[in-house]
């Protein structure tokens, strides 16, 4: 992605450091509310480019999590009918919100190539990213 500002600079540091640190976290991206637009638009990520810069809310693992504002892990994509696949690698997918002021505002995203690799120590791990995320907003 190309950072125009802070907040995105910070962003695409915490998607290379997890990248980095975590060897089945393979793709790493944030997603955020497109203005007042019923839509997921693309922000900072790392990993392979994908055309799905803008979701549409209720589509694919992301845009469902945009409408549920809860957890969603995918231990197996190909058992999701509502997924929306950026890469034939992909083996499983966790997306956790970010509220800001309890609204829900965006999402981290990761795709694994490994099946079955997220673990609530995860989910509680993302969470706590996605607060201090919250707090950079
Ligand atoms: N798989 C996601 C789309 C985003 S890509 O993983 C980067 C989904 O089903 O919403």
């Amino acid at each position: 992605s190309n950072p125009n500002n802070t907040v995105d600079t910070a962003l695409l540091k915490i998607c290379e450091l997890l990248e980095a640190n975590i060897t089945y976290y393979n793709w790493v991206g944030f997603y955020f509310k497109n203005g007042d637009k019923n839509e997921l638009k693309l922000g900072p990520y790392v990993g392979e480019p994908t055309d799905h810069t803008i979701i549409p809310f209720g589509k694919g693992i992301c845009g469902q999590v945009a409408v549920s504002n809860e957890n969603f892990v995918v231990p197996d994509v190909a058992a999701q009918d509502n997924y929306i696949a950026c890469s034939i690698t992909v083996k499983a997918e966790i997306v956790i919100p970010i509220f800001v002021n309890g609204e829900n505002m965006g999402q981290i995203d990761i795709d694994s190539n490994t099946a079955d690799p997220f673990t609530t120590e995860d989910e509680r791990f993302l969470e706590f990213v996605c607060e201090k995320v919250s707090g950079m907003l």
